[in-house]
């Protein structure tokens, strides 16, 4: 299903928005996945916020959360979308978390076309029980957890976003297509075919 979200703003204040398209959602919605195939599609950059915390501290995410714990992070990843200001004609790819530090959802509007990715919760917690590298899981009971945030962040996401789309039973192409589609009536960009 893809819809779009109340706040969508008119069309015809999208001009001031740089042309970027921003994938927001929660771990395993599949913004990396996502985010690269529309890049390549539209001869896009692809940034990733997480890669960019990673090199910036010279040190992996579970890293840094070990030794400075989740605050430090939400800082670092600020300070990575602060850096993201002023990119054109890129697909930038945000940590799960991102919308909980309230001061970054008008960063991320500002950014480009906010996408959010959502899946089923039980498709969620298939895809991240794949690797451990998400520090915020390794808990006792990592489903819970995976519903508690998603519960807590479902309205904070909504809110960043102007475009939604659930993925849960959709291959990766056709998540790509819709976000080309609505992309072309956000930025008025002249039709496209499909490839
Ligand atoms: C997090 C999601 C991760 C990463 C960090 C925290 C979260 O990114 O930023 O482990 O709080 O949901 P992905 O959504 O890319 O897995």
């Amino acid at each position: 299903m893809a819809r779009n979200l109340p706040r969508m703003s008119d069309a015809t204040q999208n001009h001031d928005i740089p042309e970027n398209i921003v994938l927001v959602g929660f771990m395993g919605s599949g913004k990396s996945t996502v985010g690269r195939m529309l890049a390549r599609r539209l001869g896009f950059r692809f940034l990733d916020t997480d890669k960019l915390v990673e090199e910036r501290e010279r040190a992996s995410i579970p890293e840094i959360f070990e030794s400075h714990g989740e605050a430090y992070f939400r800082e670092r990843e600020t300070s990575a979308l602060d850096f993201l200001r002023g990119k054109m004609r890129h697909i930038l790819s945000t940590g799960g978390g991102i919308v909980t530090v309230p001061g970054n959802i008008p960063l991320l509007r500002a950014l480009g076309f906010v996408v959010l990715l959502t899946a089923h919760p039980d498709e969620i917690y298939r895809r991240v029980s794949r690797n451990s590298s998400r520090p915020l899981l390794q808990v006792e009971d990592p489903r819970r957890r995976v519903l508690d945030l998603m519960a807590v962040r479902q309205p904070l996401y909504e809110s960043a976003a102007h475009f939604q789309v659930d993925s849960t039973r959709l291959r990766h192409e056709d998540v790509v297509a819709k976000i080309m589609d609505e992309a072309h009536r956000f930025f008025r960009w002249p039709a496209h075919g499909r490839a």
